[in-house]
């Protein structure tokens, strides 16, 4: 039935009745039960308009499992077994009866000897009364019948043994409404203009407001989330009292990605298969003379303690551009400003993209973000630098870190940062971290003393780990799914 039929039904009962005690009672024009999931729909839609009010009924019924209708259509197991043992004096046996019945006629035997139907002689089975009285499937023919049971506590039994079950319906009770009448008016939604020059407006029936319907979800901006987990990072520095290095040089000179770094210019990273450098402009000049000449020196003939490379410097290698390499780019900087001044301790991070001329595939891509770290202040050994990484990691949910010496032009000594992965039951490489060689530092101005500890991590990786992201080009790049991006929670780090 539609829900005008519904309307029509419930209206002209309503008419000629006025009320309506329980909806069950309702037959469509079909002769059947009206649906009452249908008719709740139709309810509410006649109680808007005032015309109708309903109230809901809950009833309970009892309903036969298939097992149950089966005893009711061929009987119980035990009635069945006493069917099938022959009225004779010598009965059938066991096995005979077995072949005949099946399983059923097992779990039939038991109950036909408890209710002394049977009786066993010989090797056989014997039948003990002259007929018997099936009181399970006269039951349960009455539950299937009524939906339920004048004894309340057959059916409670009857559940017992899987033959029936409880079951809620709903249905209602009905009266009429202020506004009763046999035809359905239509309402007005909103007051237009054309109401509003006609008067019609006087005489419209509103529907009413609902104050229970959901609003539609405010659209705007959502943040992607390498930008949630990267404020997740953010916060955890802050706690730790680091202050936001500014990152917002992706050009820089190769004198502060690498030269100032102690990285020399024949090292393979500064080539173009490595590198993004950059065709126009294509060099920068503005260097801090002094610095830049201890930058020279270090690297040809050393200082500081060094041997230095022993290689000849070229001032036109350090003023190519390029995208930097490393956010370490900035950490360079920052120190060598931080050298400028009188010493005091610092704690610097940035979290930003760096470029690098790789293969893309379905874990890399040419441009990523690092995650950068710095500590400086006298005295600081490397076991401040495992000790801090413990305490960093955990505050990202990450507990078991291993660490495995490295090399980097910059550091000494450097590390890899392992973590184990419960996912994937592995240890995976996380970080590279170490300590700022004095022939970084020193030339930079920077006390002997001063200690540096540092260290860098990928973002996208703990990114698509958080997000269960497999392929970075669902992360990043034109095949996004923007859904994917508005609707993906904030991040936070599994904290213990
Ligand atoms: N710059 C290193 C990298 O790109 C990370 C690093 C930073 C290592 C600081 C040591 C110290 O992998």
């Amino acid at each position: 039935m539609t829900t005008e039929e519904l309307q029509t039904l419930v209206l002209t009962t309503l008419d000629s009745n006025d009320s309506i005690d329980d909806t069950k009672e309702l037959k469509g024009s079909d002769g059947k039960e009206v649906d009452q999931l249908a008719l709740l729909g139709a309810l509410k839609s006649l109680a808007d308009k005032e015309m109708v009010k309903y109230n809901t009924i809950e009833n309970e019924i009892w309903v036969l499992t298939e097992e149950g209708n089966e005893i009711v259509d061929k009987g119980s197991h035990e009635a069945i077994v006493f069917e099938a043992i022959p009225a004779s004096e010598e009965g059938i046996s066991i096995s005979e009866l077995q072949k005949l019945l099946g399983d059923s006629g097992k779990i039939g035997q038991g109950r036909a000897f408890k209710n002394k139907w049977i009786n066993k002689k010989g090797g056989n089975l014997i039948r003990i009364v002259d007929s018997i009285i099936d009181q399970p499937r006269i039951d349960l023919d009455i539950i299937r019948s009524t939906g339920k049971h004048p004894d309340p506590k057959v059916p409670t039994e009857l559940k017992k043994r899987k033959l029936c079950d409880k079951h809620k319906i709903i249905s209602y009770s009905v009266t009429k409404g202020p506004q009763f009448s046999l035809t359905i008016k239509k309402q007005a939604r909103d007051i237009t203009f054309e109401m509003l020059q006609s008067g019609e407006w006087k005489k419209a029936n509103f529907k009413n407001y609902n104050f229970d319907a959901l609003g539609i979800p405010p659209s705007g901006g959502h943040l992607h989330p390498l930008m949630k987990v990267r404020e997740e990072l953010r916060q955890i520095f802050f706690e730790m009292g680091f202050e936001e290095m500014p990152t917002n040089r992706f050009v820089e000179s190769s004198f502060w990605n690498f030269d100032a770094l102690f990285q020399p210019q024949q090292h393979p990273a500064r080539d173009a298969h490595d590198t993004f450098f950059l065709k126009d402009p294509a060099v920068g000049t503005q260097f801090p003379t002094e610095y830049l000449e201890r930058v020279k020196k270090v690297h040809s003939v050393g200082g500081y303690g060094s041997n230095g490379y022993g290689y000849d410097w070229k001032i036109e290698e350090a003023q190519k551009l390029l995208l930097r390499t490393h956010t370490t780019a900035v950490s360079s900087f920052m120190l060598y400003n931080l050298a400028q001044k009188e010493f005091k301790p610092v704690k610097y991070f940035s979290i930003d993209r760096v470029f690098r001329n790789e293969t893309v595939d379905a874990t890399h891509l040419a441009e990523f973000n690092q995650v950068e770290g710095v500590i400086a202040d006298k005295g600081l050994a490397l076991g401040d630098l495992i000790g801090f990484m413990e305490t960093f990691f955990e505050k990202m949910g990450i507990k078991k870190l291993r660490f495995k010496p490295a090399y980097n032009p910059y550091t000494e000594p450097s590390m890899e940062i392992f973590s184990y992965h419960e996912g994937l039951g592995k240890w995976v490489e996380i970080g590279n971290s170490g300590m700022f060689r004095p022939e970084m530092l020193e030339p930079m101005g920077l006390d002997p003393e001063v200690r540096v500890i540092a260290w860098g991590l990928g973002l996208e990786r703990p990114t698509m780990i958080k997000y269960g992201i497999e392929n970075i080009r669902e992360l990043l790049g034109h095949k996004v799914n923007l859904t994917m991006i508005e609707n993906n929670p904030i991040c936070a780090f599994d904290l213990i």
